[in-house]
């Protein structure tokens, strides 16, 4: 049987975020030719270009490093068939103290970034169909989250534009689906606090949190040709009831 992701051309922005890298690796194994993003982590960015995917560094909150980037990514691929907005940031505080240099941050990389590169790329997409965009979402797009008013509207934010993208090109026959991948122990969630850990687990009936290789799993799985018919949904890999 040939390799899930044979022939497909993948680019995932923040490719060495903890779930990033682990989709990289299995996208390469999974014969995918894989390009990724990244902002600071250039040691994790090296590993992964070691094992043959293609790294670029960038800060997704500027525009004009994206449009460069955007320029020159068009000329190295002839097609694009997955484009994965994975890279997200955060910058929590409450409501009184969140200064609107946070909440502009933060709404750039996780909500305007998208945007911008599905935009821009979208000529990439276009040369061979179906091609797939993916956002990376979280439960905080639906719920909210104490503290964290930035993400949480950046992330609702990817949900109604996922929703509303899956219209627009599925005449086109681009696929735009979301993917919630649950709670993973990963930097984002460092800072968490261990009752808030705890509340979590004991949410969970399965006491368990998310396991960043199982939803990496999963992305290969909706990356690659099994996954055809699919638009507009969002996919919750969570282990706690919404
Ligand atoms: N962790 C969770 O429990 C959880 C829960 C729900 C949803 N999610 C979502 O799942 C995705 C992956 O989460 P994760 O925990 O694996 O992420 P992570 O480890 O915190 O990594 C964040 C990624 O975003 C990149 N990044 C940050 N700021 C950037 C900027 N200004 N420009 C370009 N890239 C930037 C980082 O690059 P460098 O490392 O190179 O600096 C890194 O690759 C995110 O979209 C997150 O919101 C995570």
């Amino acid at each position: 049987m040939d390799p899930l992701l044979k022939d497909k051309t993948v680019l995932i922005t923040g490719g060495t975020s903890q779930l990033g890298r682990i989709f990289v690796a299995k996208a390469v194994q999974n014969g995918a030719r894989v390009f990724f993003t990244y902002f600071r982590s250039a040691t994790v960015a090296q590993a992964l270009e070691k094992i043959g995917a293609k790294g670029y560094a960038l800060d997704l909150a500027d525009v004009q490093t994206m449009e460069a980037f955007a320029a020159s990514f068009q000329k190295k691929t002839e097609q694009l068939d997955v484009l994965i907005h994975n890279a997200a940031t955060t910058a929590d505080s409450l409501i009184e103290q969140m200064s609107e240099k946070d909440w502009d941050r933060v709404i750039s990389v996780n909500l305007k970034a998208p945007f911008y590169l599905t935009r821009q790329l979208l000529p990439l997409l276009l040369r061979k169909q179906p091609s797939k965009v993916f956002m990376m979402v979280s439960r905080a797009g639906l719920s909210g989250l104490y503290g964290a008013a930035n993400y949480a509207a950046s992330k609702g934010g990817l949900i109604a534009m996922t929703k509303t993208l899956a219209k627009e090109l599925g005449r086109k026959k681009i696929l735009v689906n979301a993917i919630n991948p649950g709670f993973m122990k990963a930097s984002m969630t460092a800072g968490v606090p261990e009752s808030v850990l705890q509340k979590n687990l004991n949410e969970s009936p399965l006491k368990s949190f998310s396991d960043p290789e199982e939803v990496a799993d999963f992305m290969v799985y909706l990356s690659s040709g099994l996954m055809r018919q699919v638009t507009g949904q969002v996919f919750h890999f969570e282990s706690r009831p919404l």
